[in-house]
């Protein structure tokens, strides 16, 4: 008789031994979650924050290597002023936070997206907490922010042409003049709030993700949320093209 139960074979629960090594979320669906309630949108991006929060401790709880969200698009400068501020707001409060807690968590975390076109003092906060988590092993952390998929393609083409005059790109150098630069691609894409579309989220990334799709909006996002996702994509057959 067994006496111990190893974590993998609890019922409902992912397989801890063949997890996803990179998770990416679209965190979708703050604005409708307020609105449901009563609530300014932008107590929503409050709510929403704290899930990240804790999911991206469950993510380092659990083991997994690579956790990236999707924060603000470059499209989402297109809202009114009142709410990118609340979402610029909310971002310099986690980074005084985290850089506050860094010794606790340890977490490694890094921005993707171009900065400069944030506020001098979130660049500053935003290259210290990368500069100074950067020694931290066990799960990293991608922040998208003022993050589009075709401006990053764009961006990287550019950069290449200038190094380079003239001569052809590659996958993989392509792939070197990206954000994501040194990060494996994402195994798992989720998108809550029940859309059903990238909205240029890591375009070039994503070639050969698993999509998971929930109509959960983001503030409601648990940690079962999170093993639903997980064990969905243990159930999927990766054949990249190939034949099993
Ligand atoms: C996601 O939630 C957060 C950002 C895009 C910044 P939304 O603000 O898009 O929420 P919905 O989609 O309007 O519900
Ligand atoms: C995608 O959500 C961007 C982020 C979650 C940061 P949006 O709410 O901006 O996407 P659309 O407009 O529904 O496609
Ligand atoms: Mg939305």
């Amino acid at each position: 008789m067994k006496l111990f139960k190893s974590r993998k074979n609890e019922a409902g629960r992912p397989d801890f031994d063949r997890l996803p090594r990179h998770i990416a979320v679209i965190m979708d669906g703050n604005g409708r979650w307020a609105k449901k309630r009563g609530l300014p949108r932008t107590a929503g991006h409050a709510a929403g924050a704290e899930v990240f929060r804790k999911i991206a401790t469950y993510c380092k709880d659990i083991g997994i290597e690579y956790f990236t969200v999707y924060a603000f698009s470059t499209e989402n400068w297109k809202r009114p002023a009142e709410e990118v501020e609340a979402i610029m707001k909310l971002l310099e409060k986690f980074l005084g936070e985290a850089l506050q807690d860094m010794e606790k968590n340890r977490v490694k975390v890094k921005f993707l997206g171009d900065i400069t076109a944030l506020s001098e003092d979130l660049q500053k906060l935003i290259a210290e907490t990368e500069e100074i988590s950067k020694k931290y092993e066990g799960v990293q952390v991608n922040l998208c922010v003022n993050y589009g998929g075709r401006d990053e393609l764009v961006r990287g083409v550019n950069a290449w042409i200038k190094e380079h005059p003239g001569q052809e790109i590659t996958e993989e150098v392509l792939d070197n003049h990206l954000y994501t630069a040194g990060i494996p691609e994402p195994d798992l894409i989720i998108r809550p709030s029940g859309e059903y579309r990238l909205s240029n989220f890591l375009m070039w990334q994503s070639a050969y993700s698993e999509l998971y799709f929930t109509d959960v909006l983001w503030p409601d996002f648990t940690t079962r949320d999170m093993d639903e996702a997980i064990i969905a994509y243990q159930s999927r057959d990766r054949r990249y093209g190939g034949i099993k």
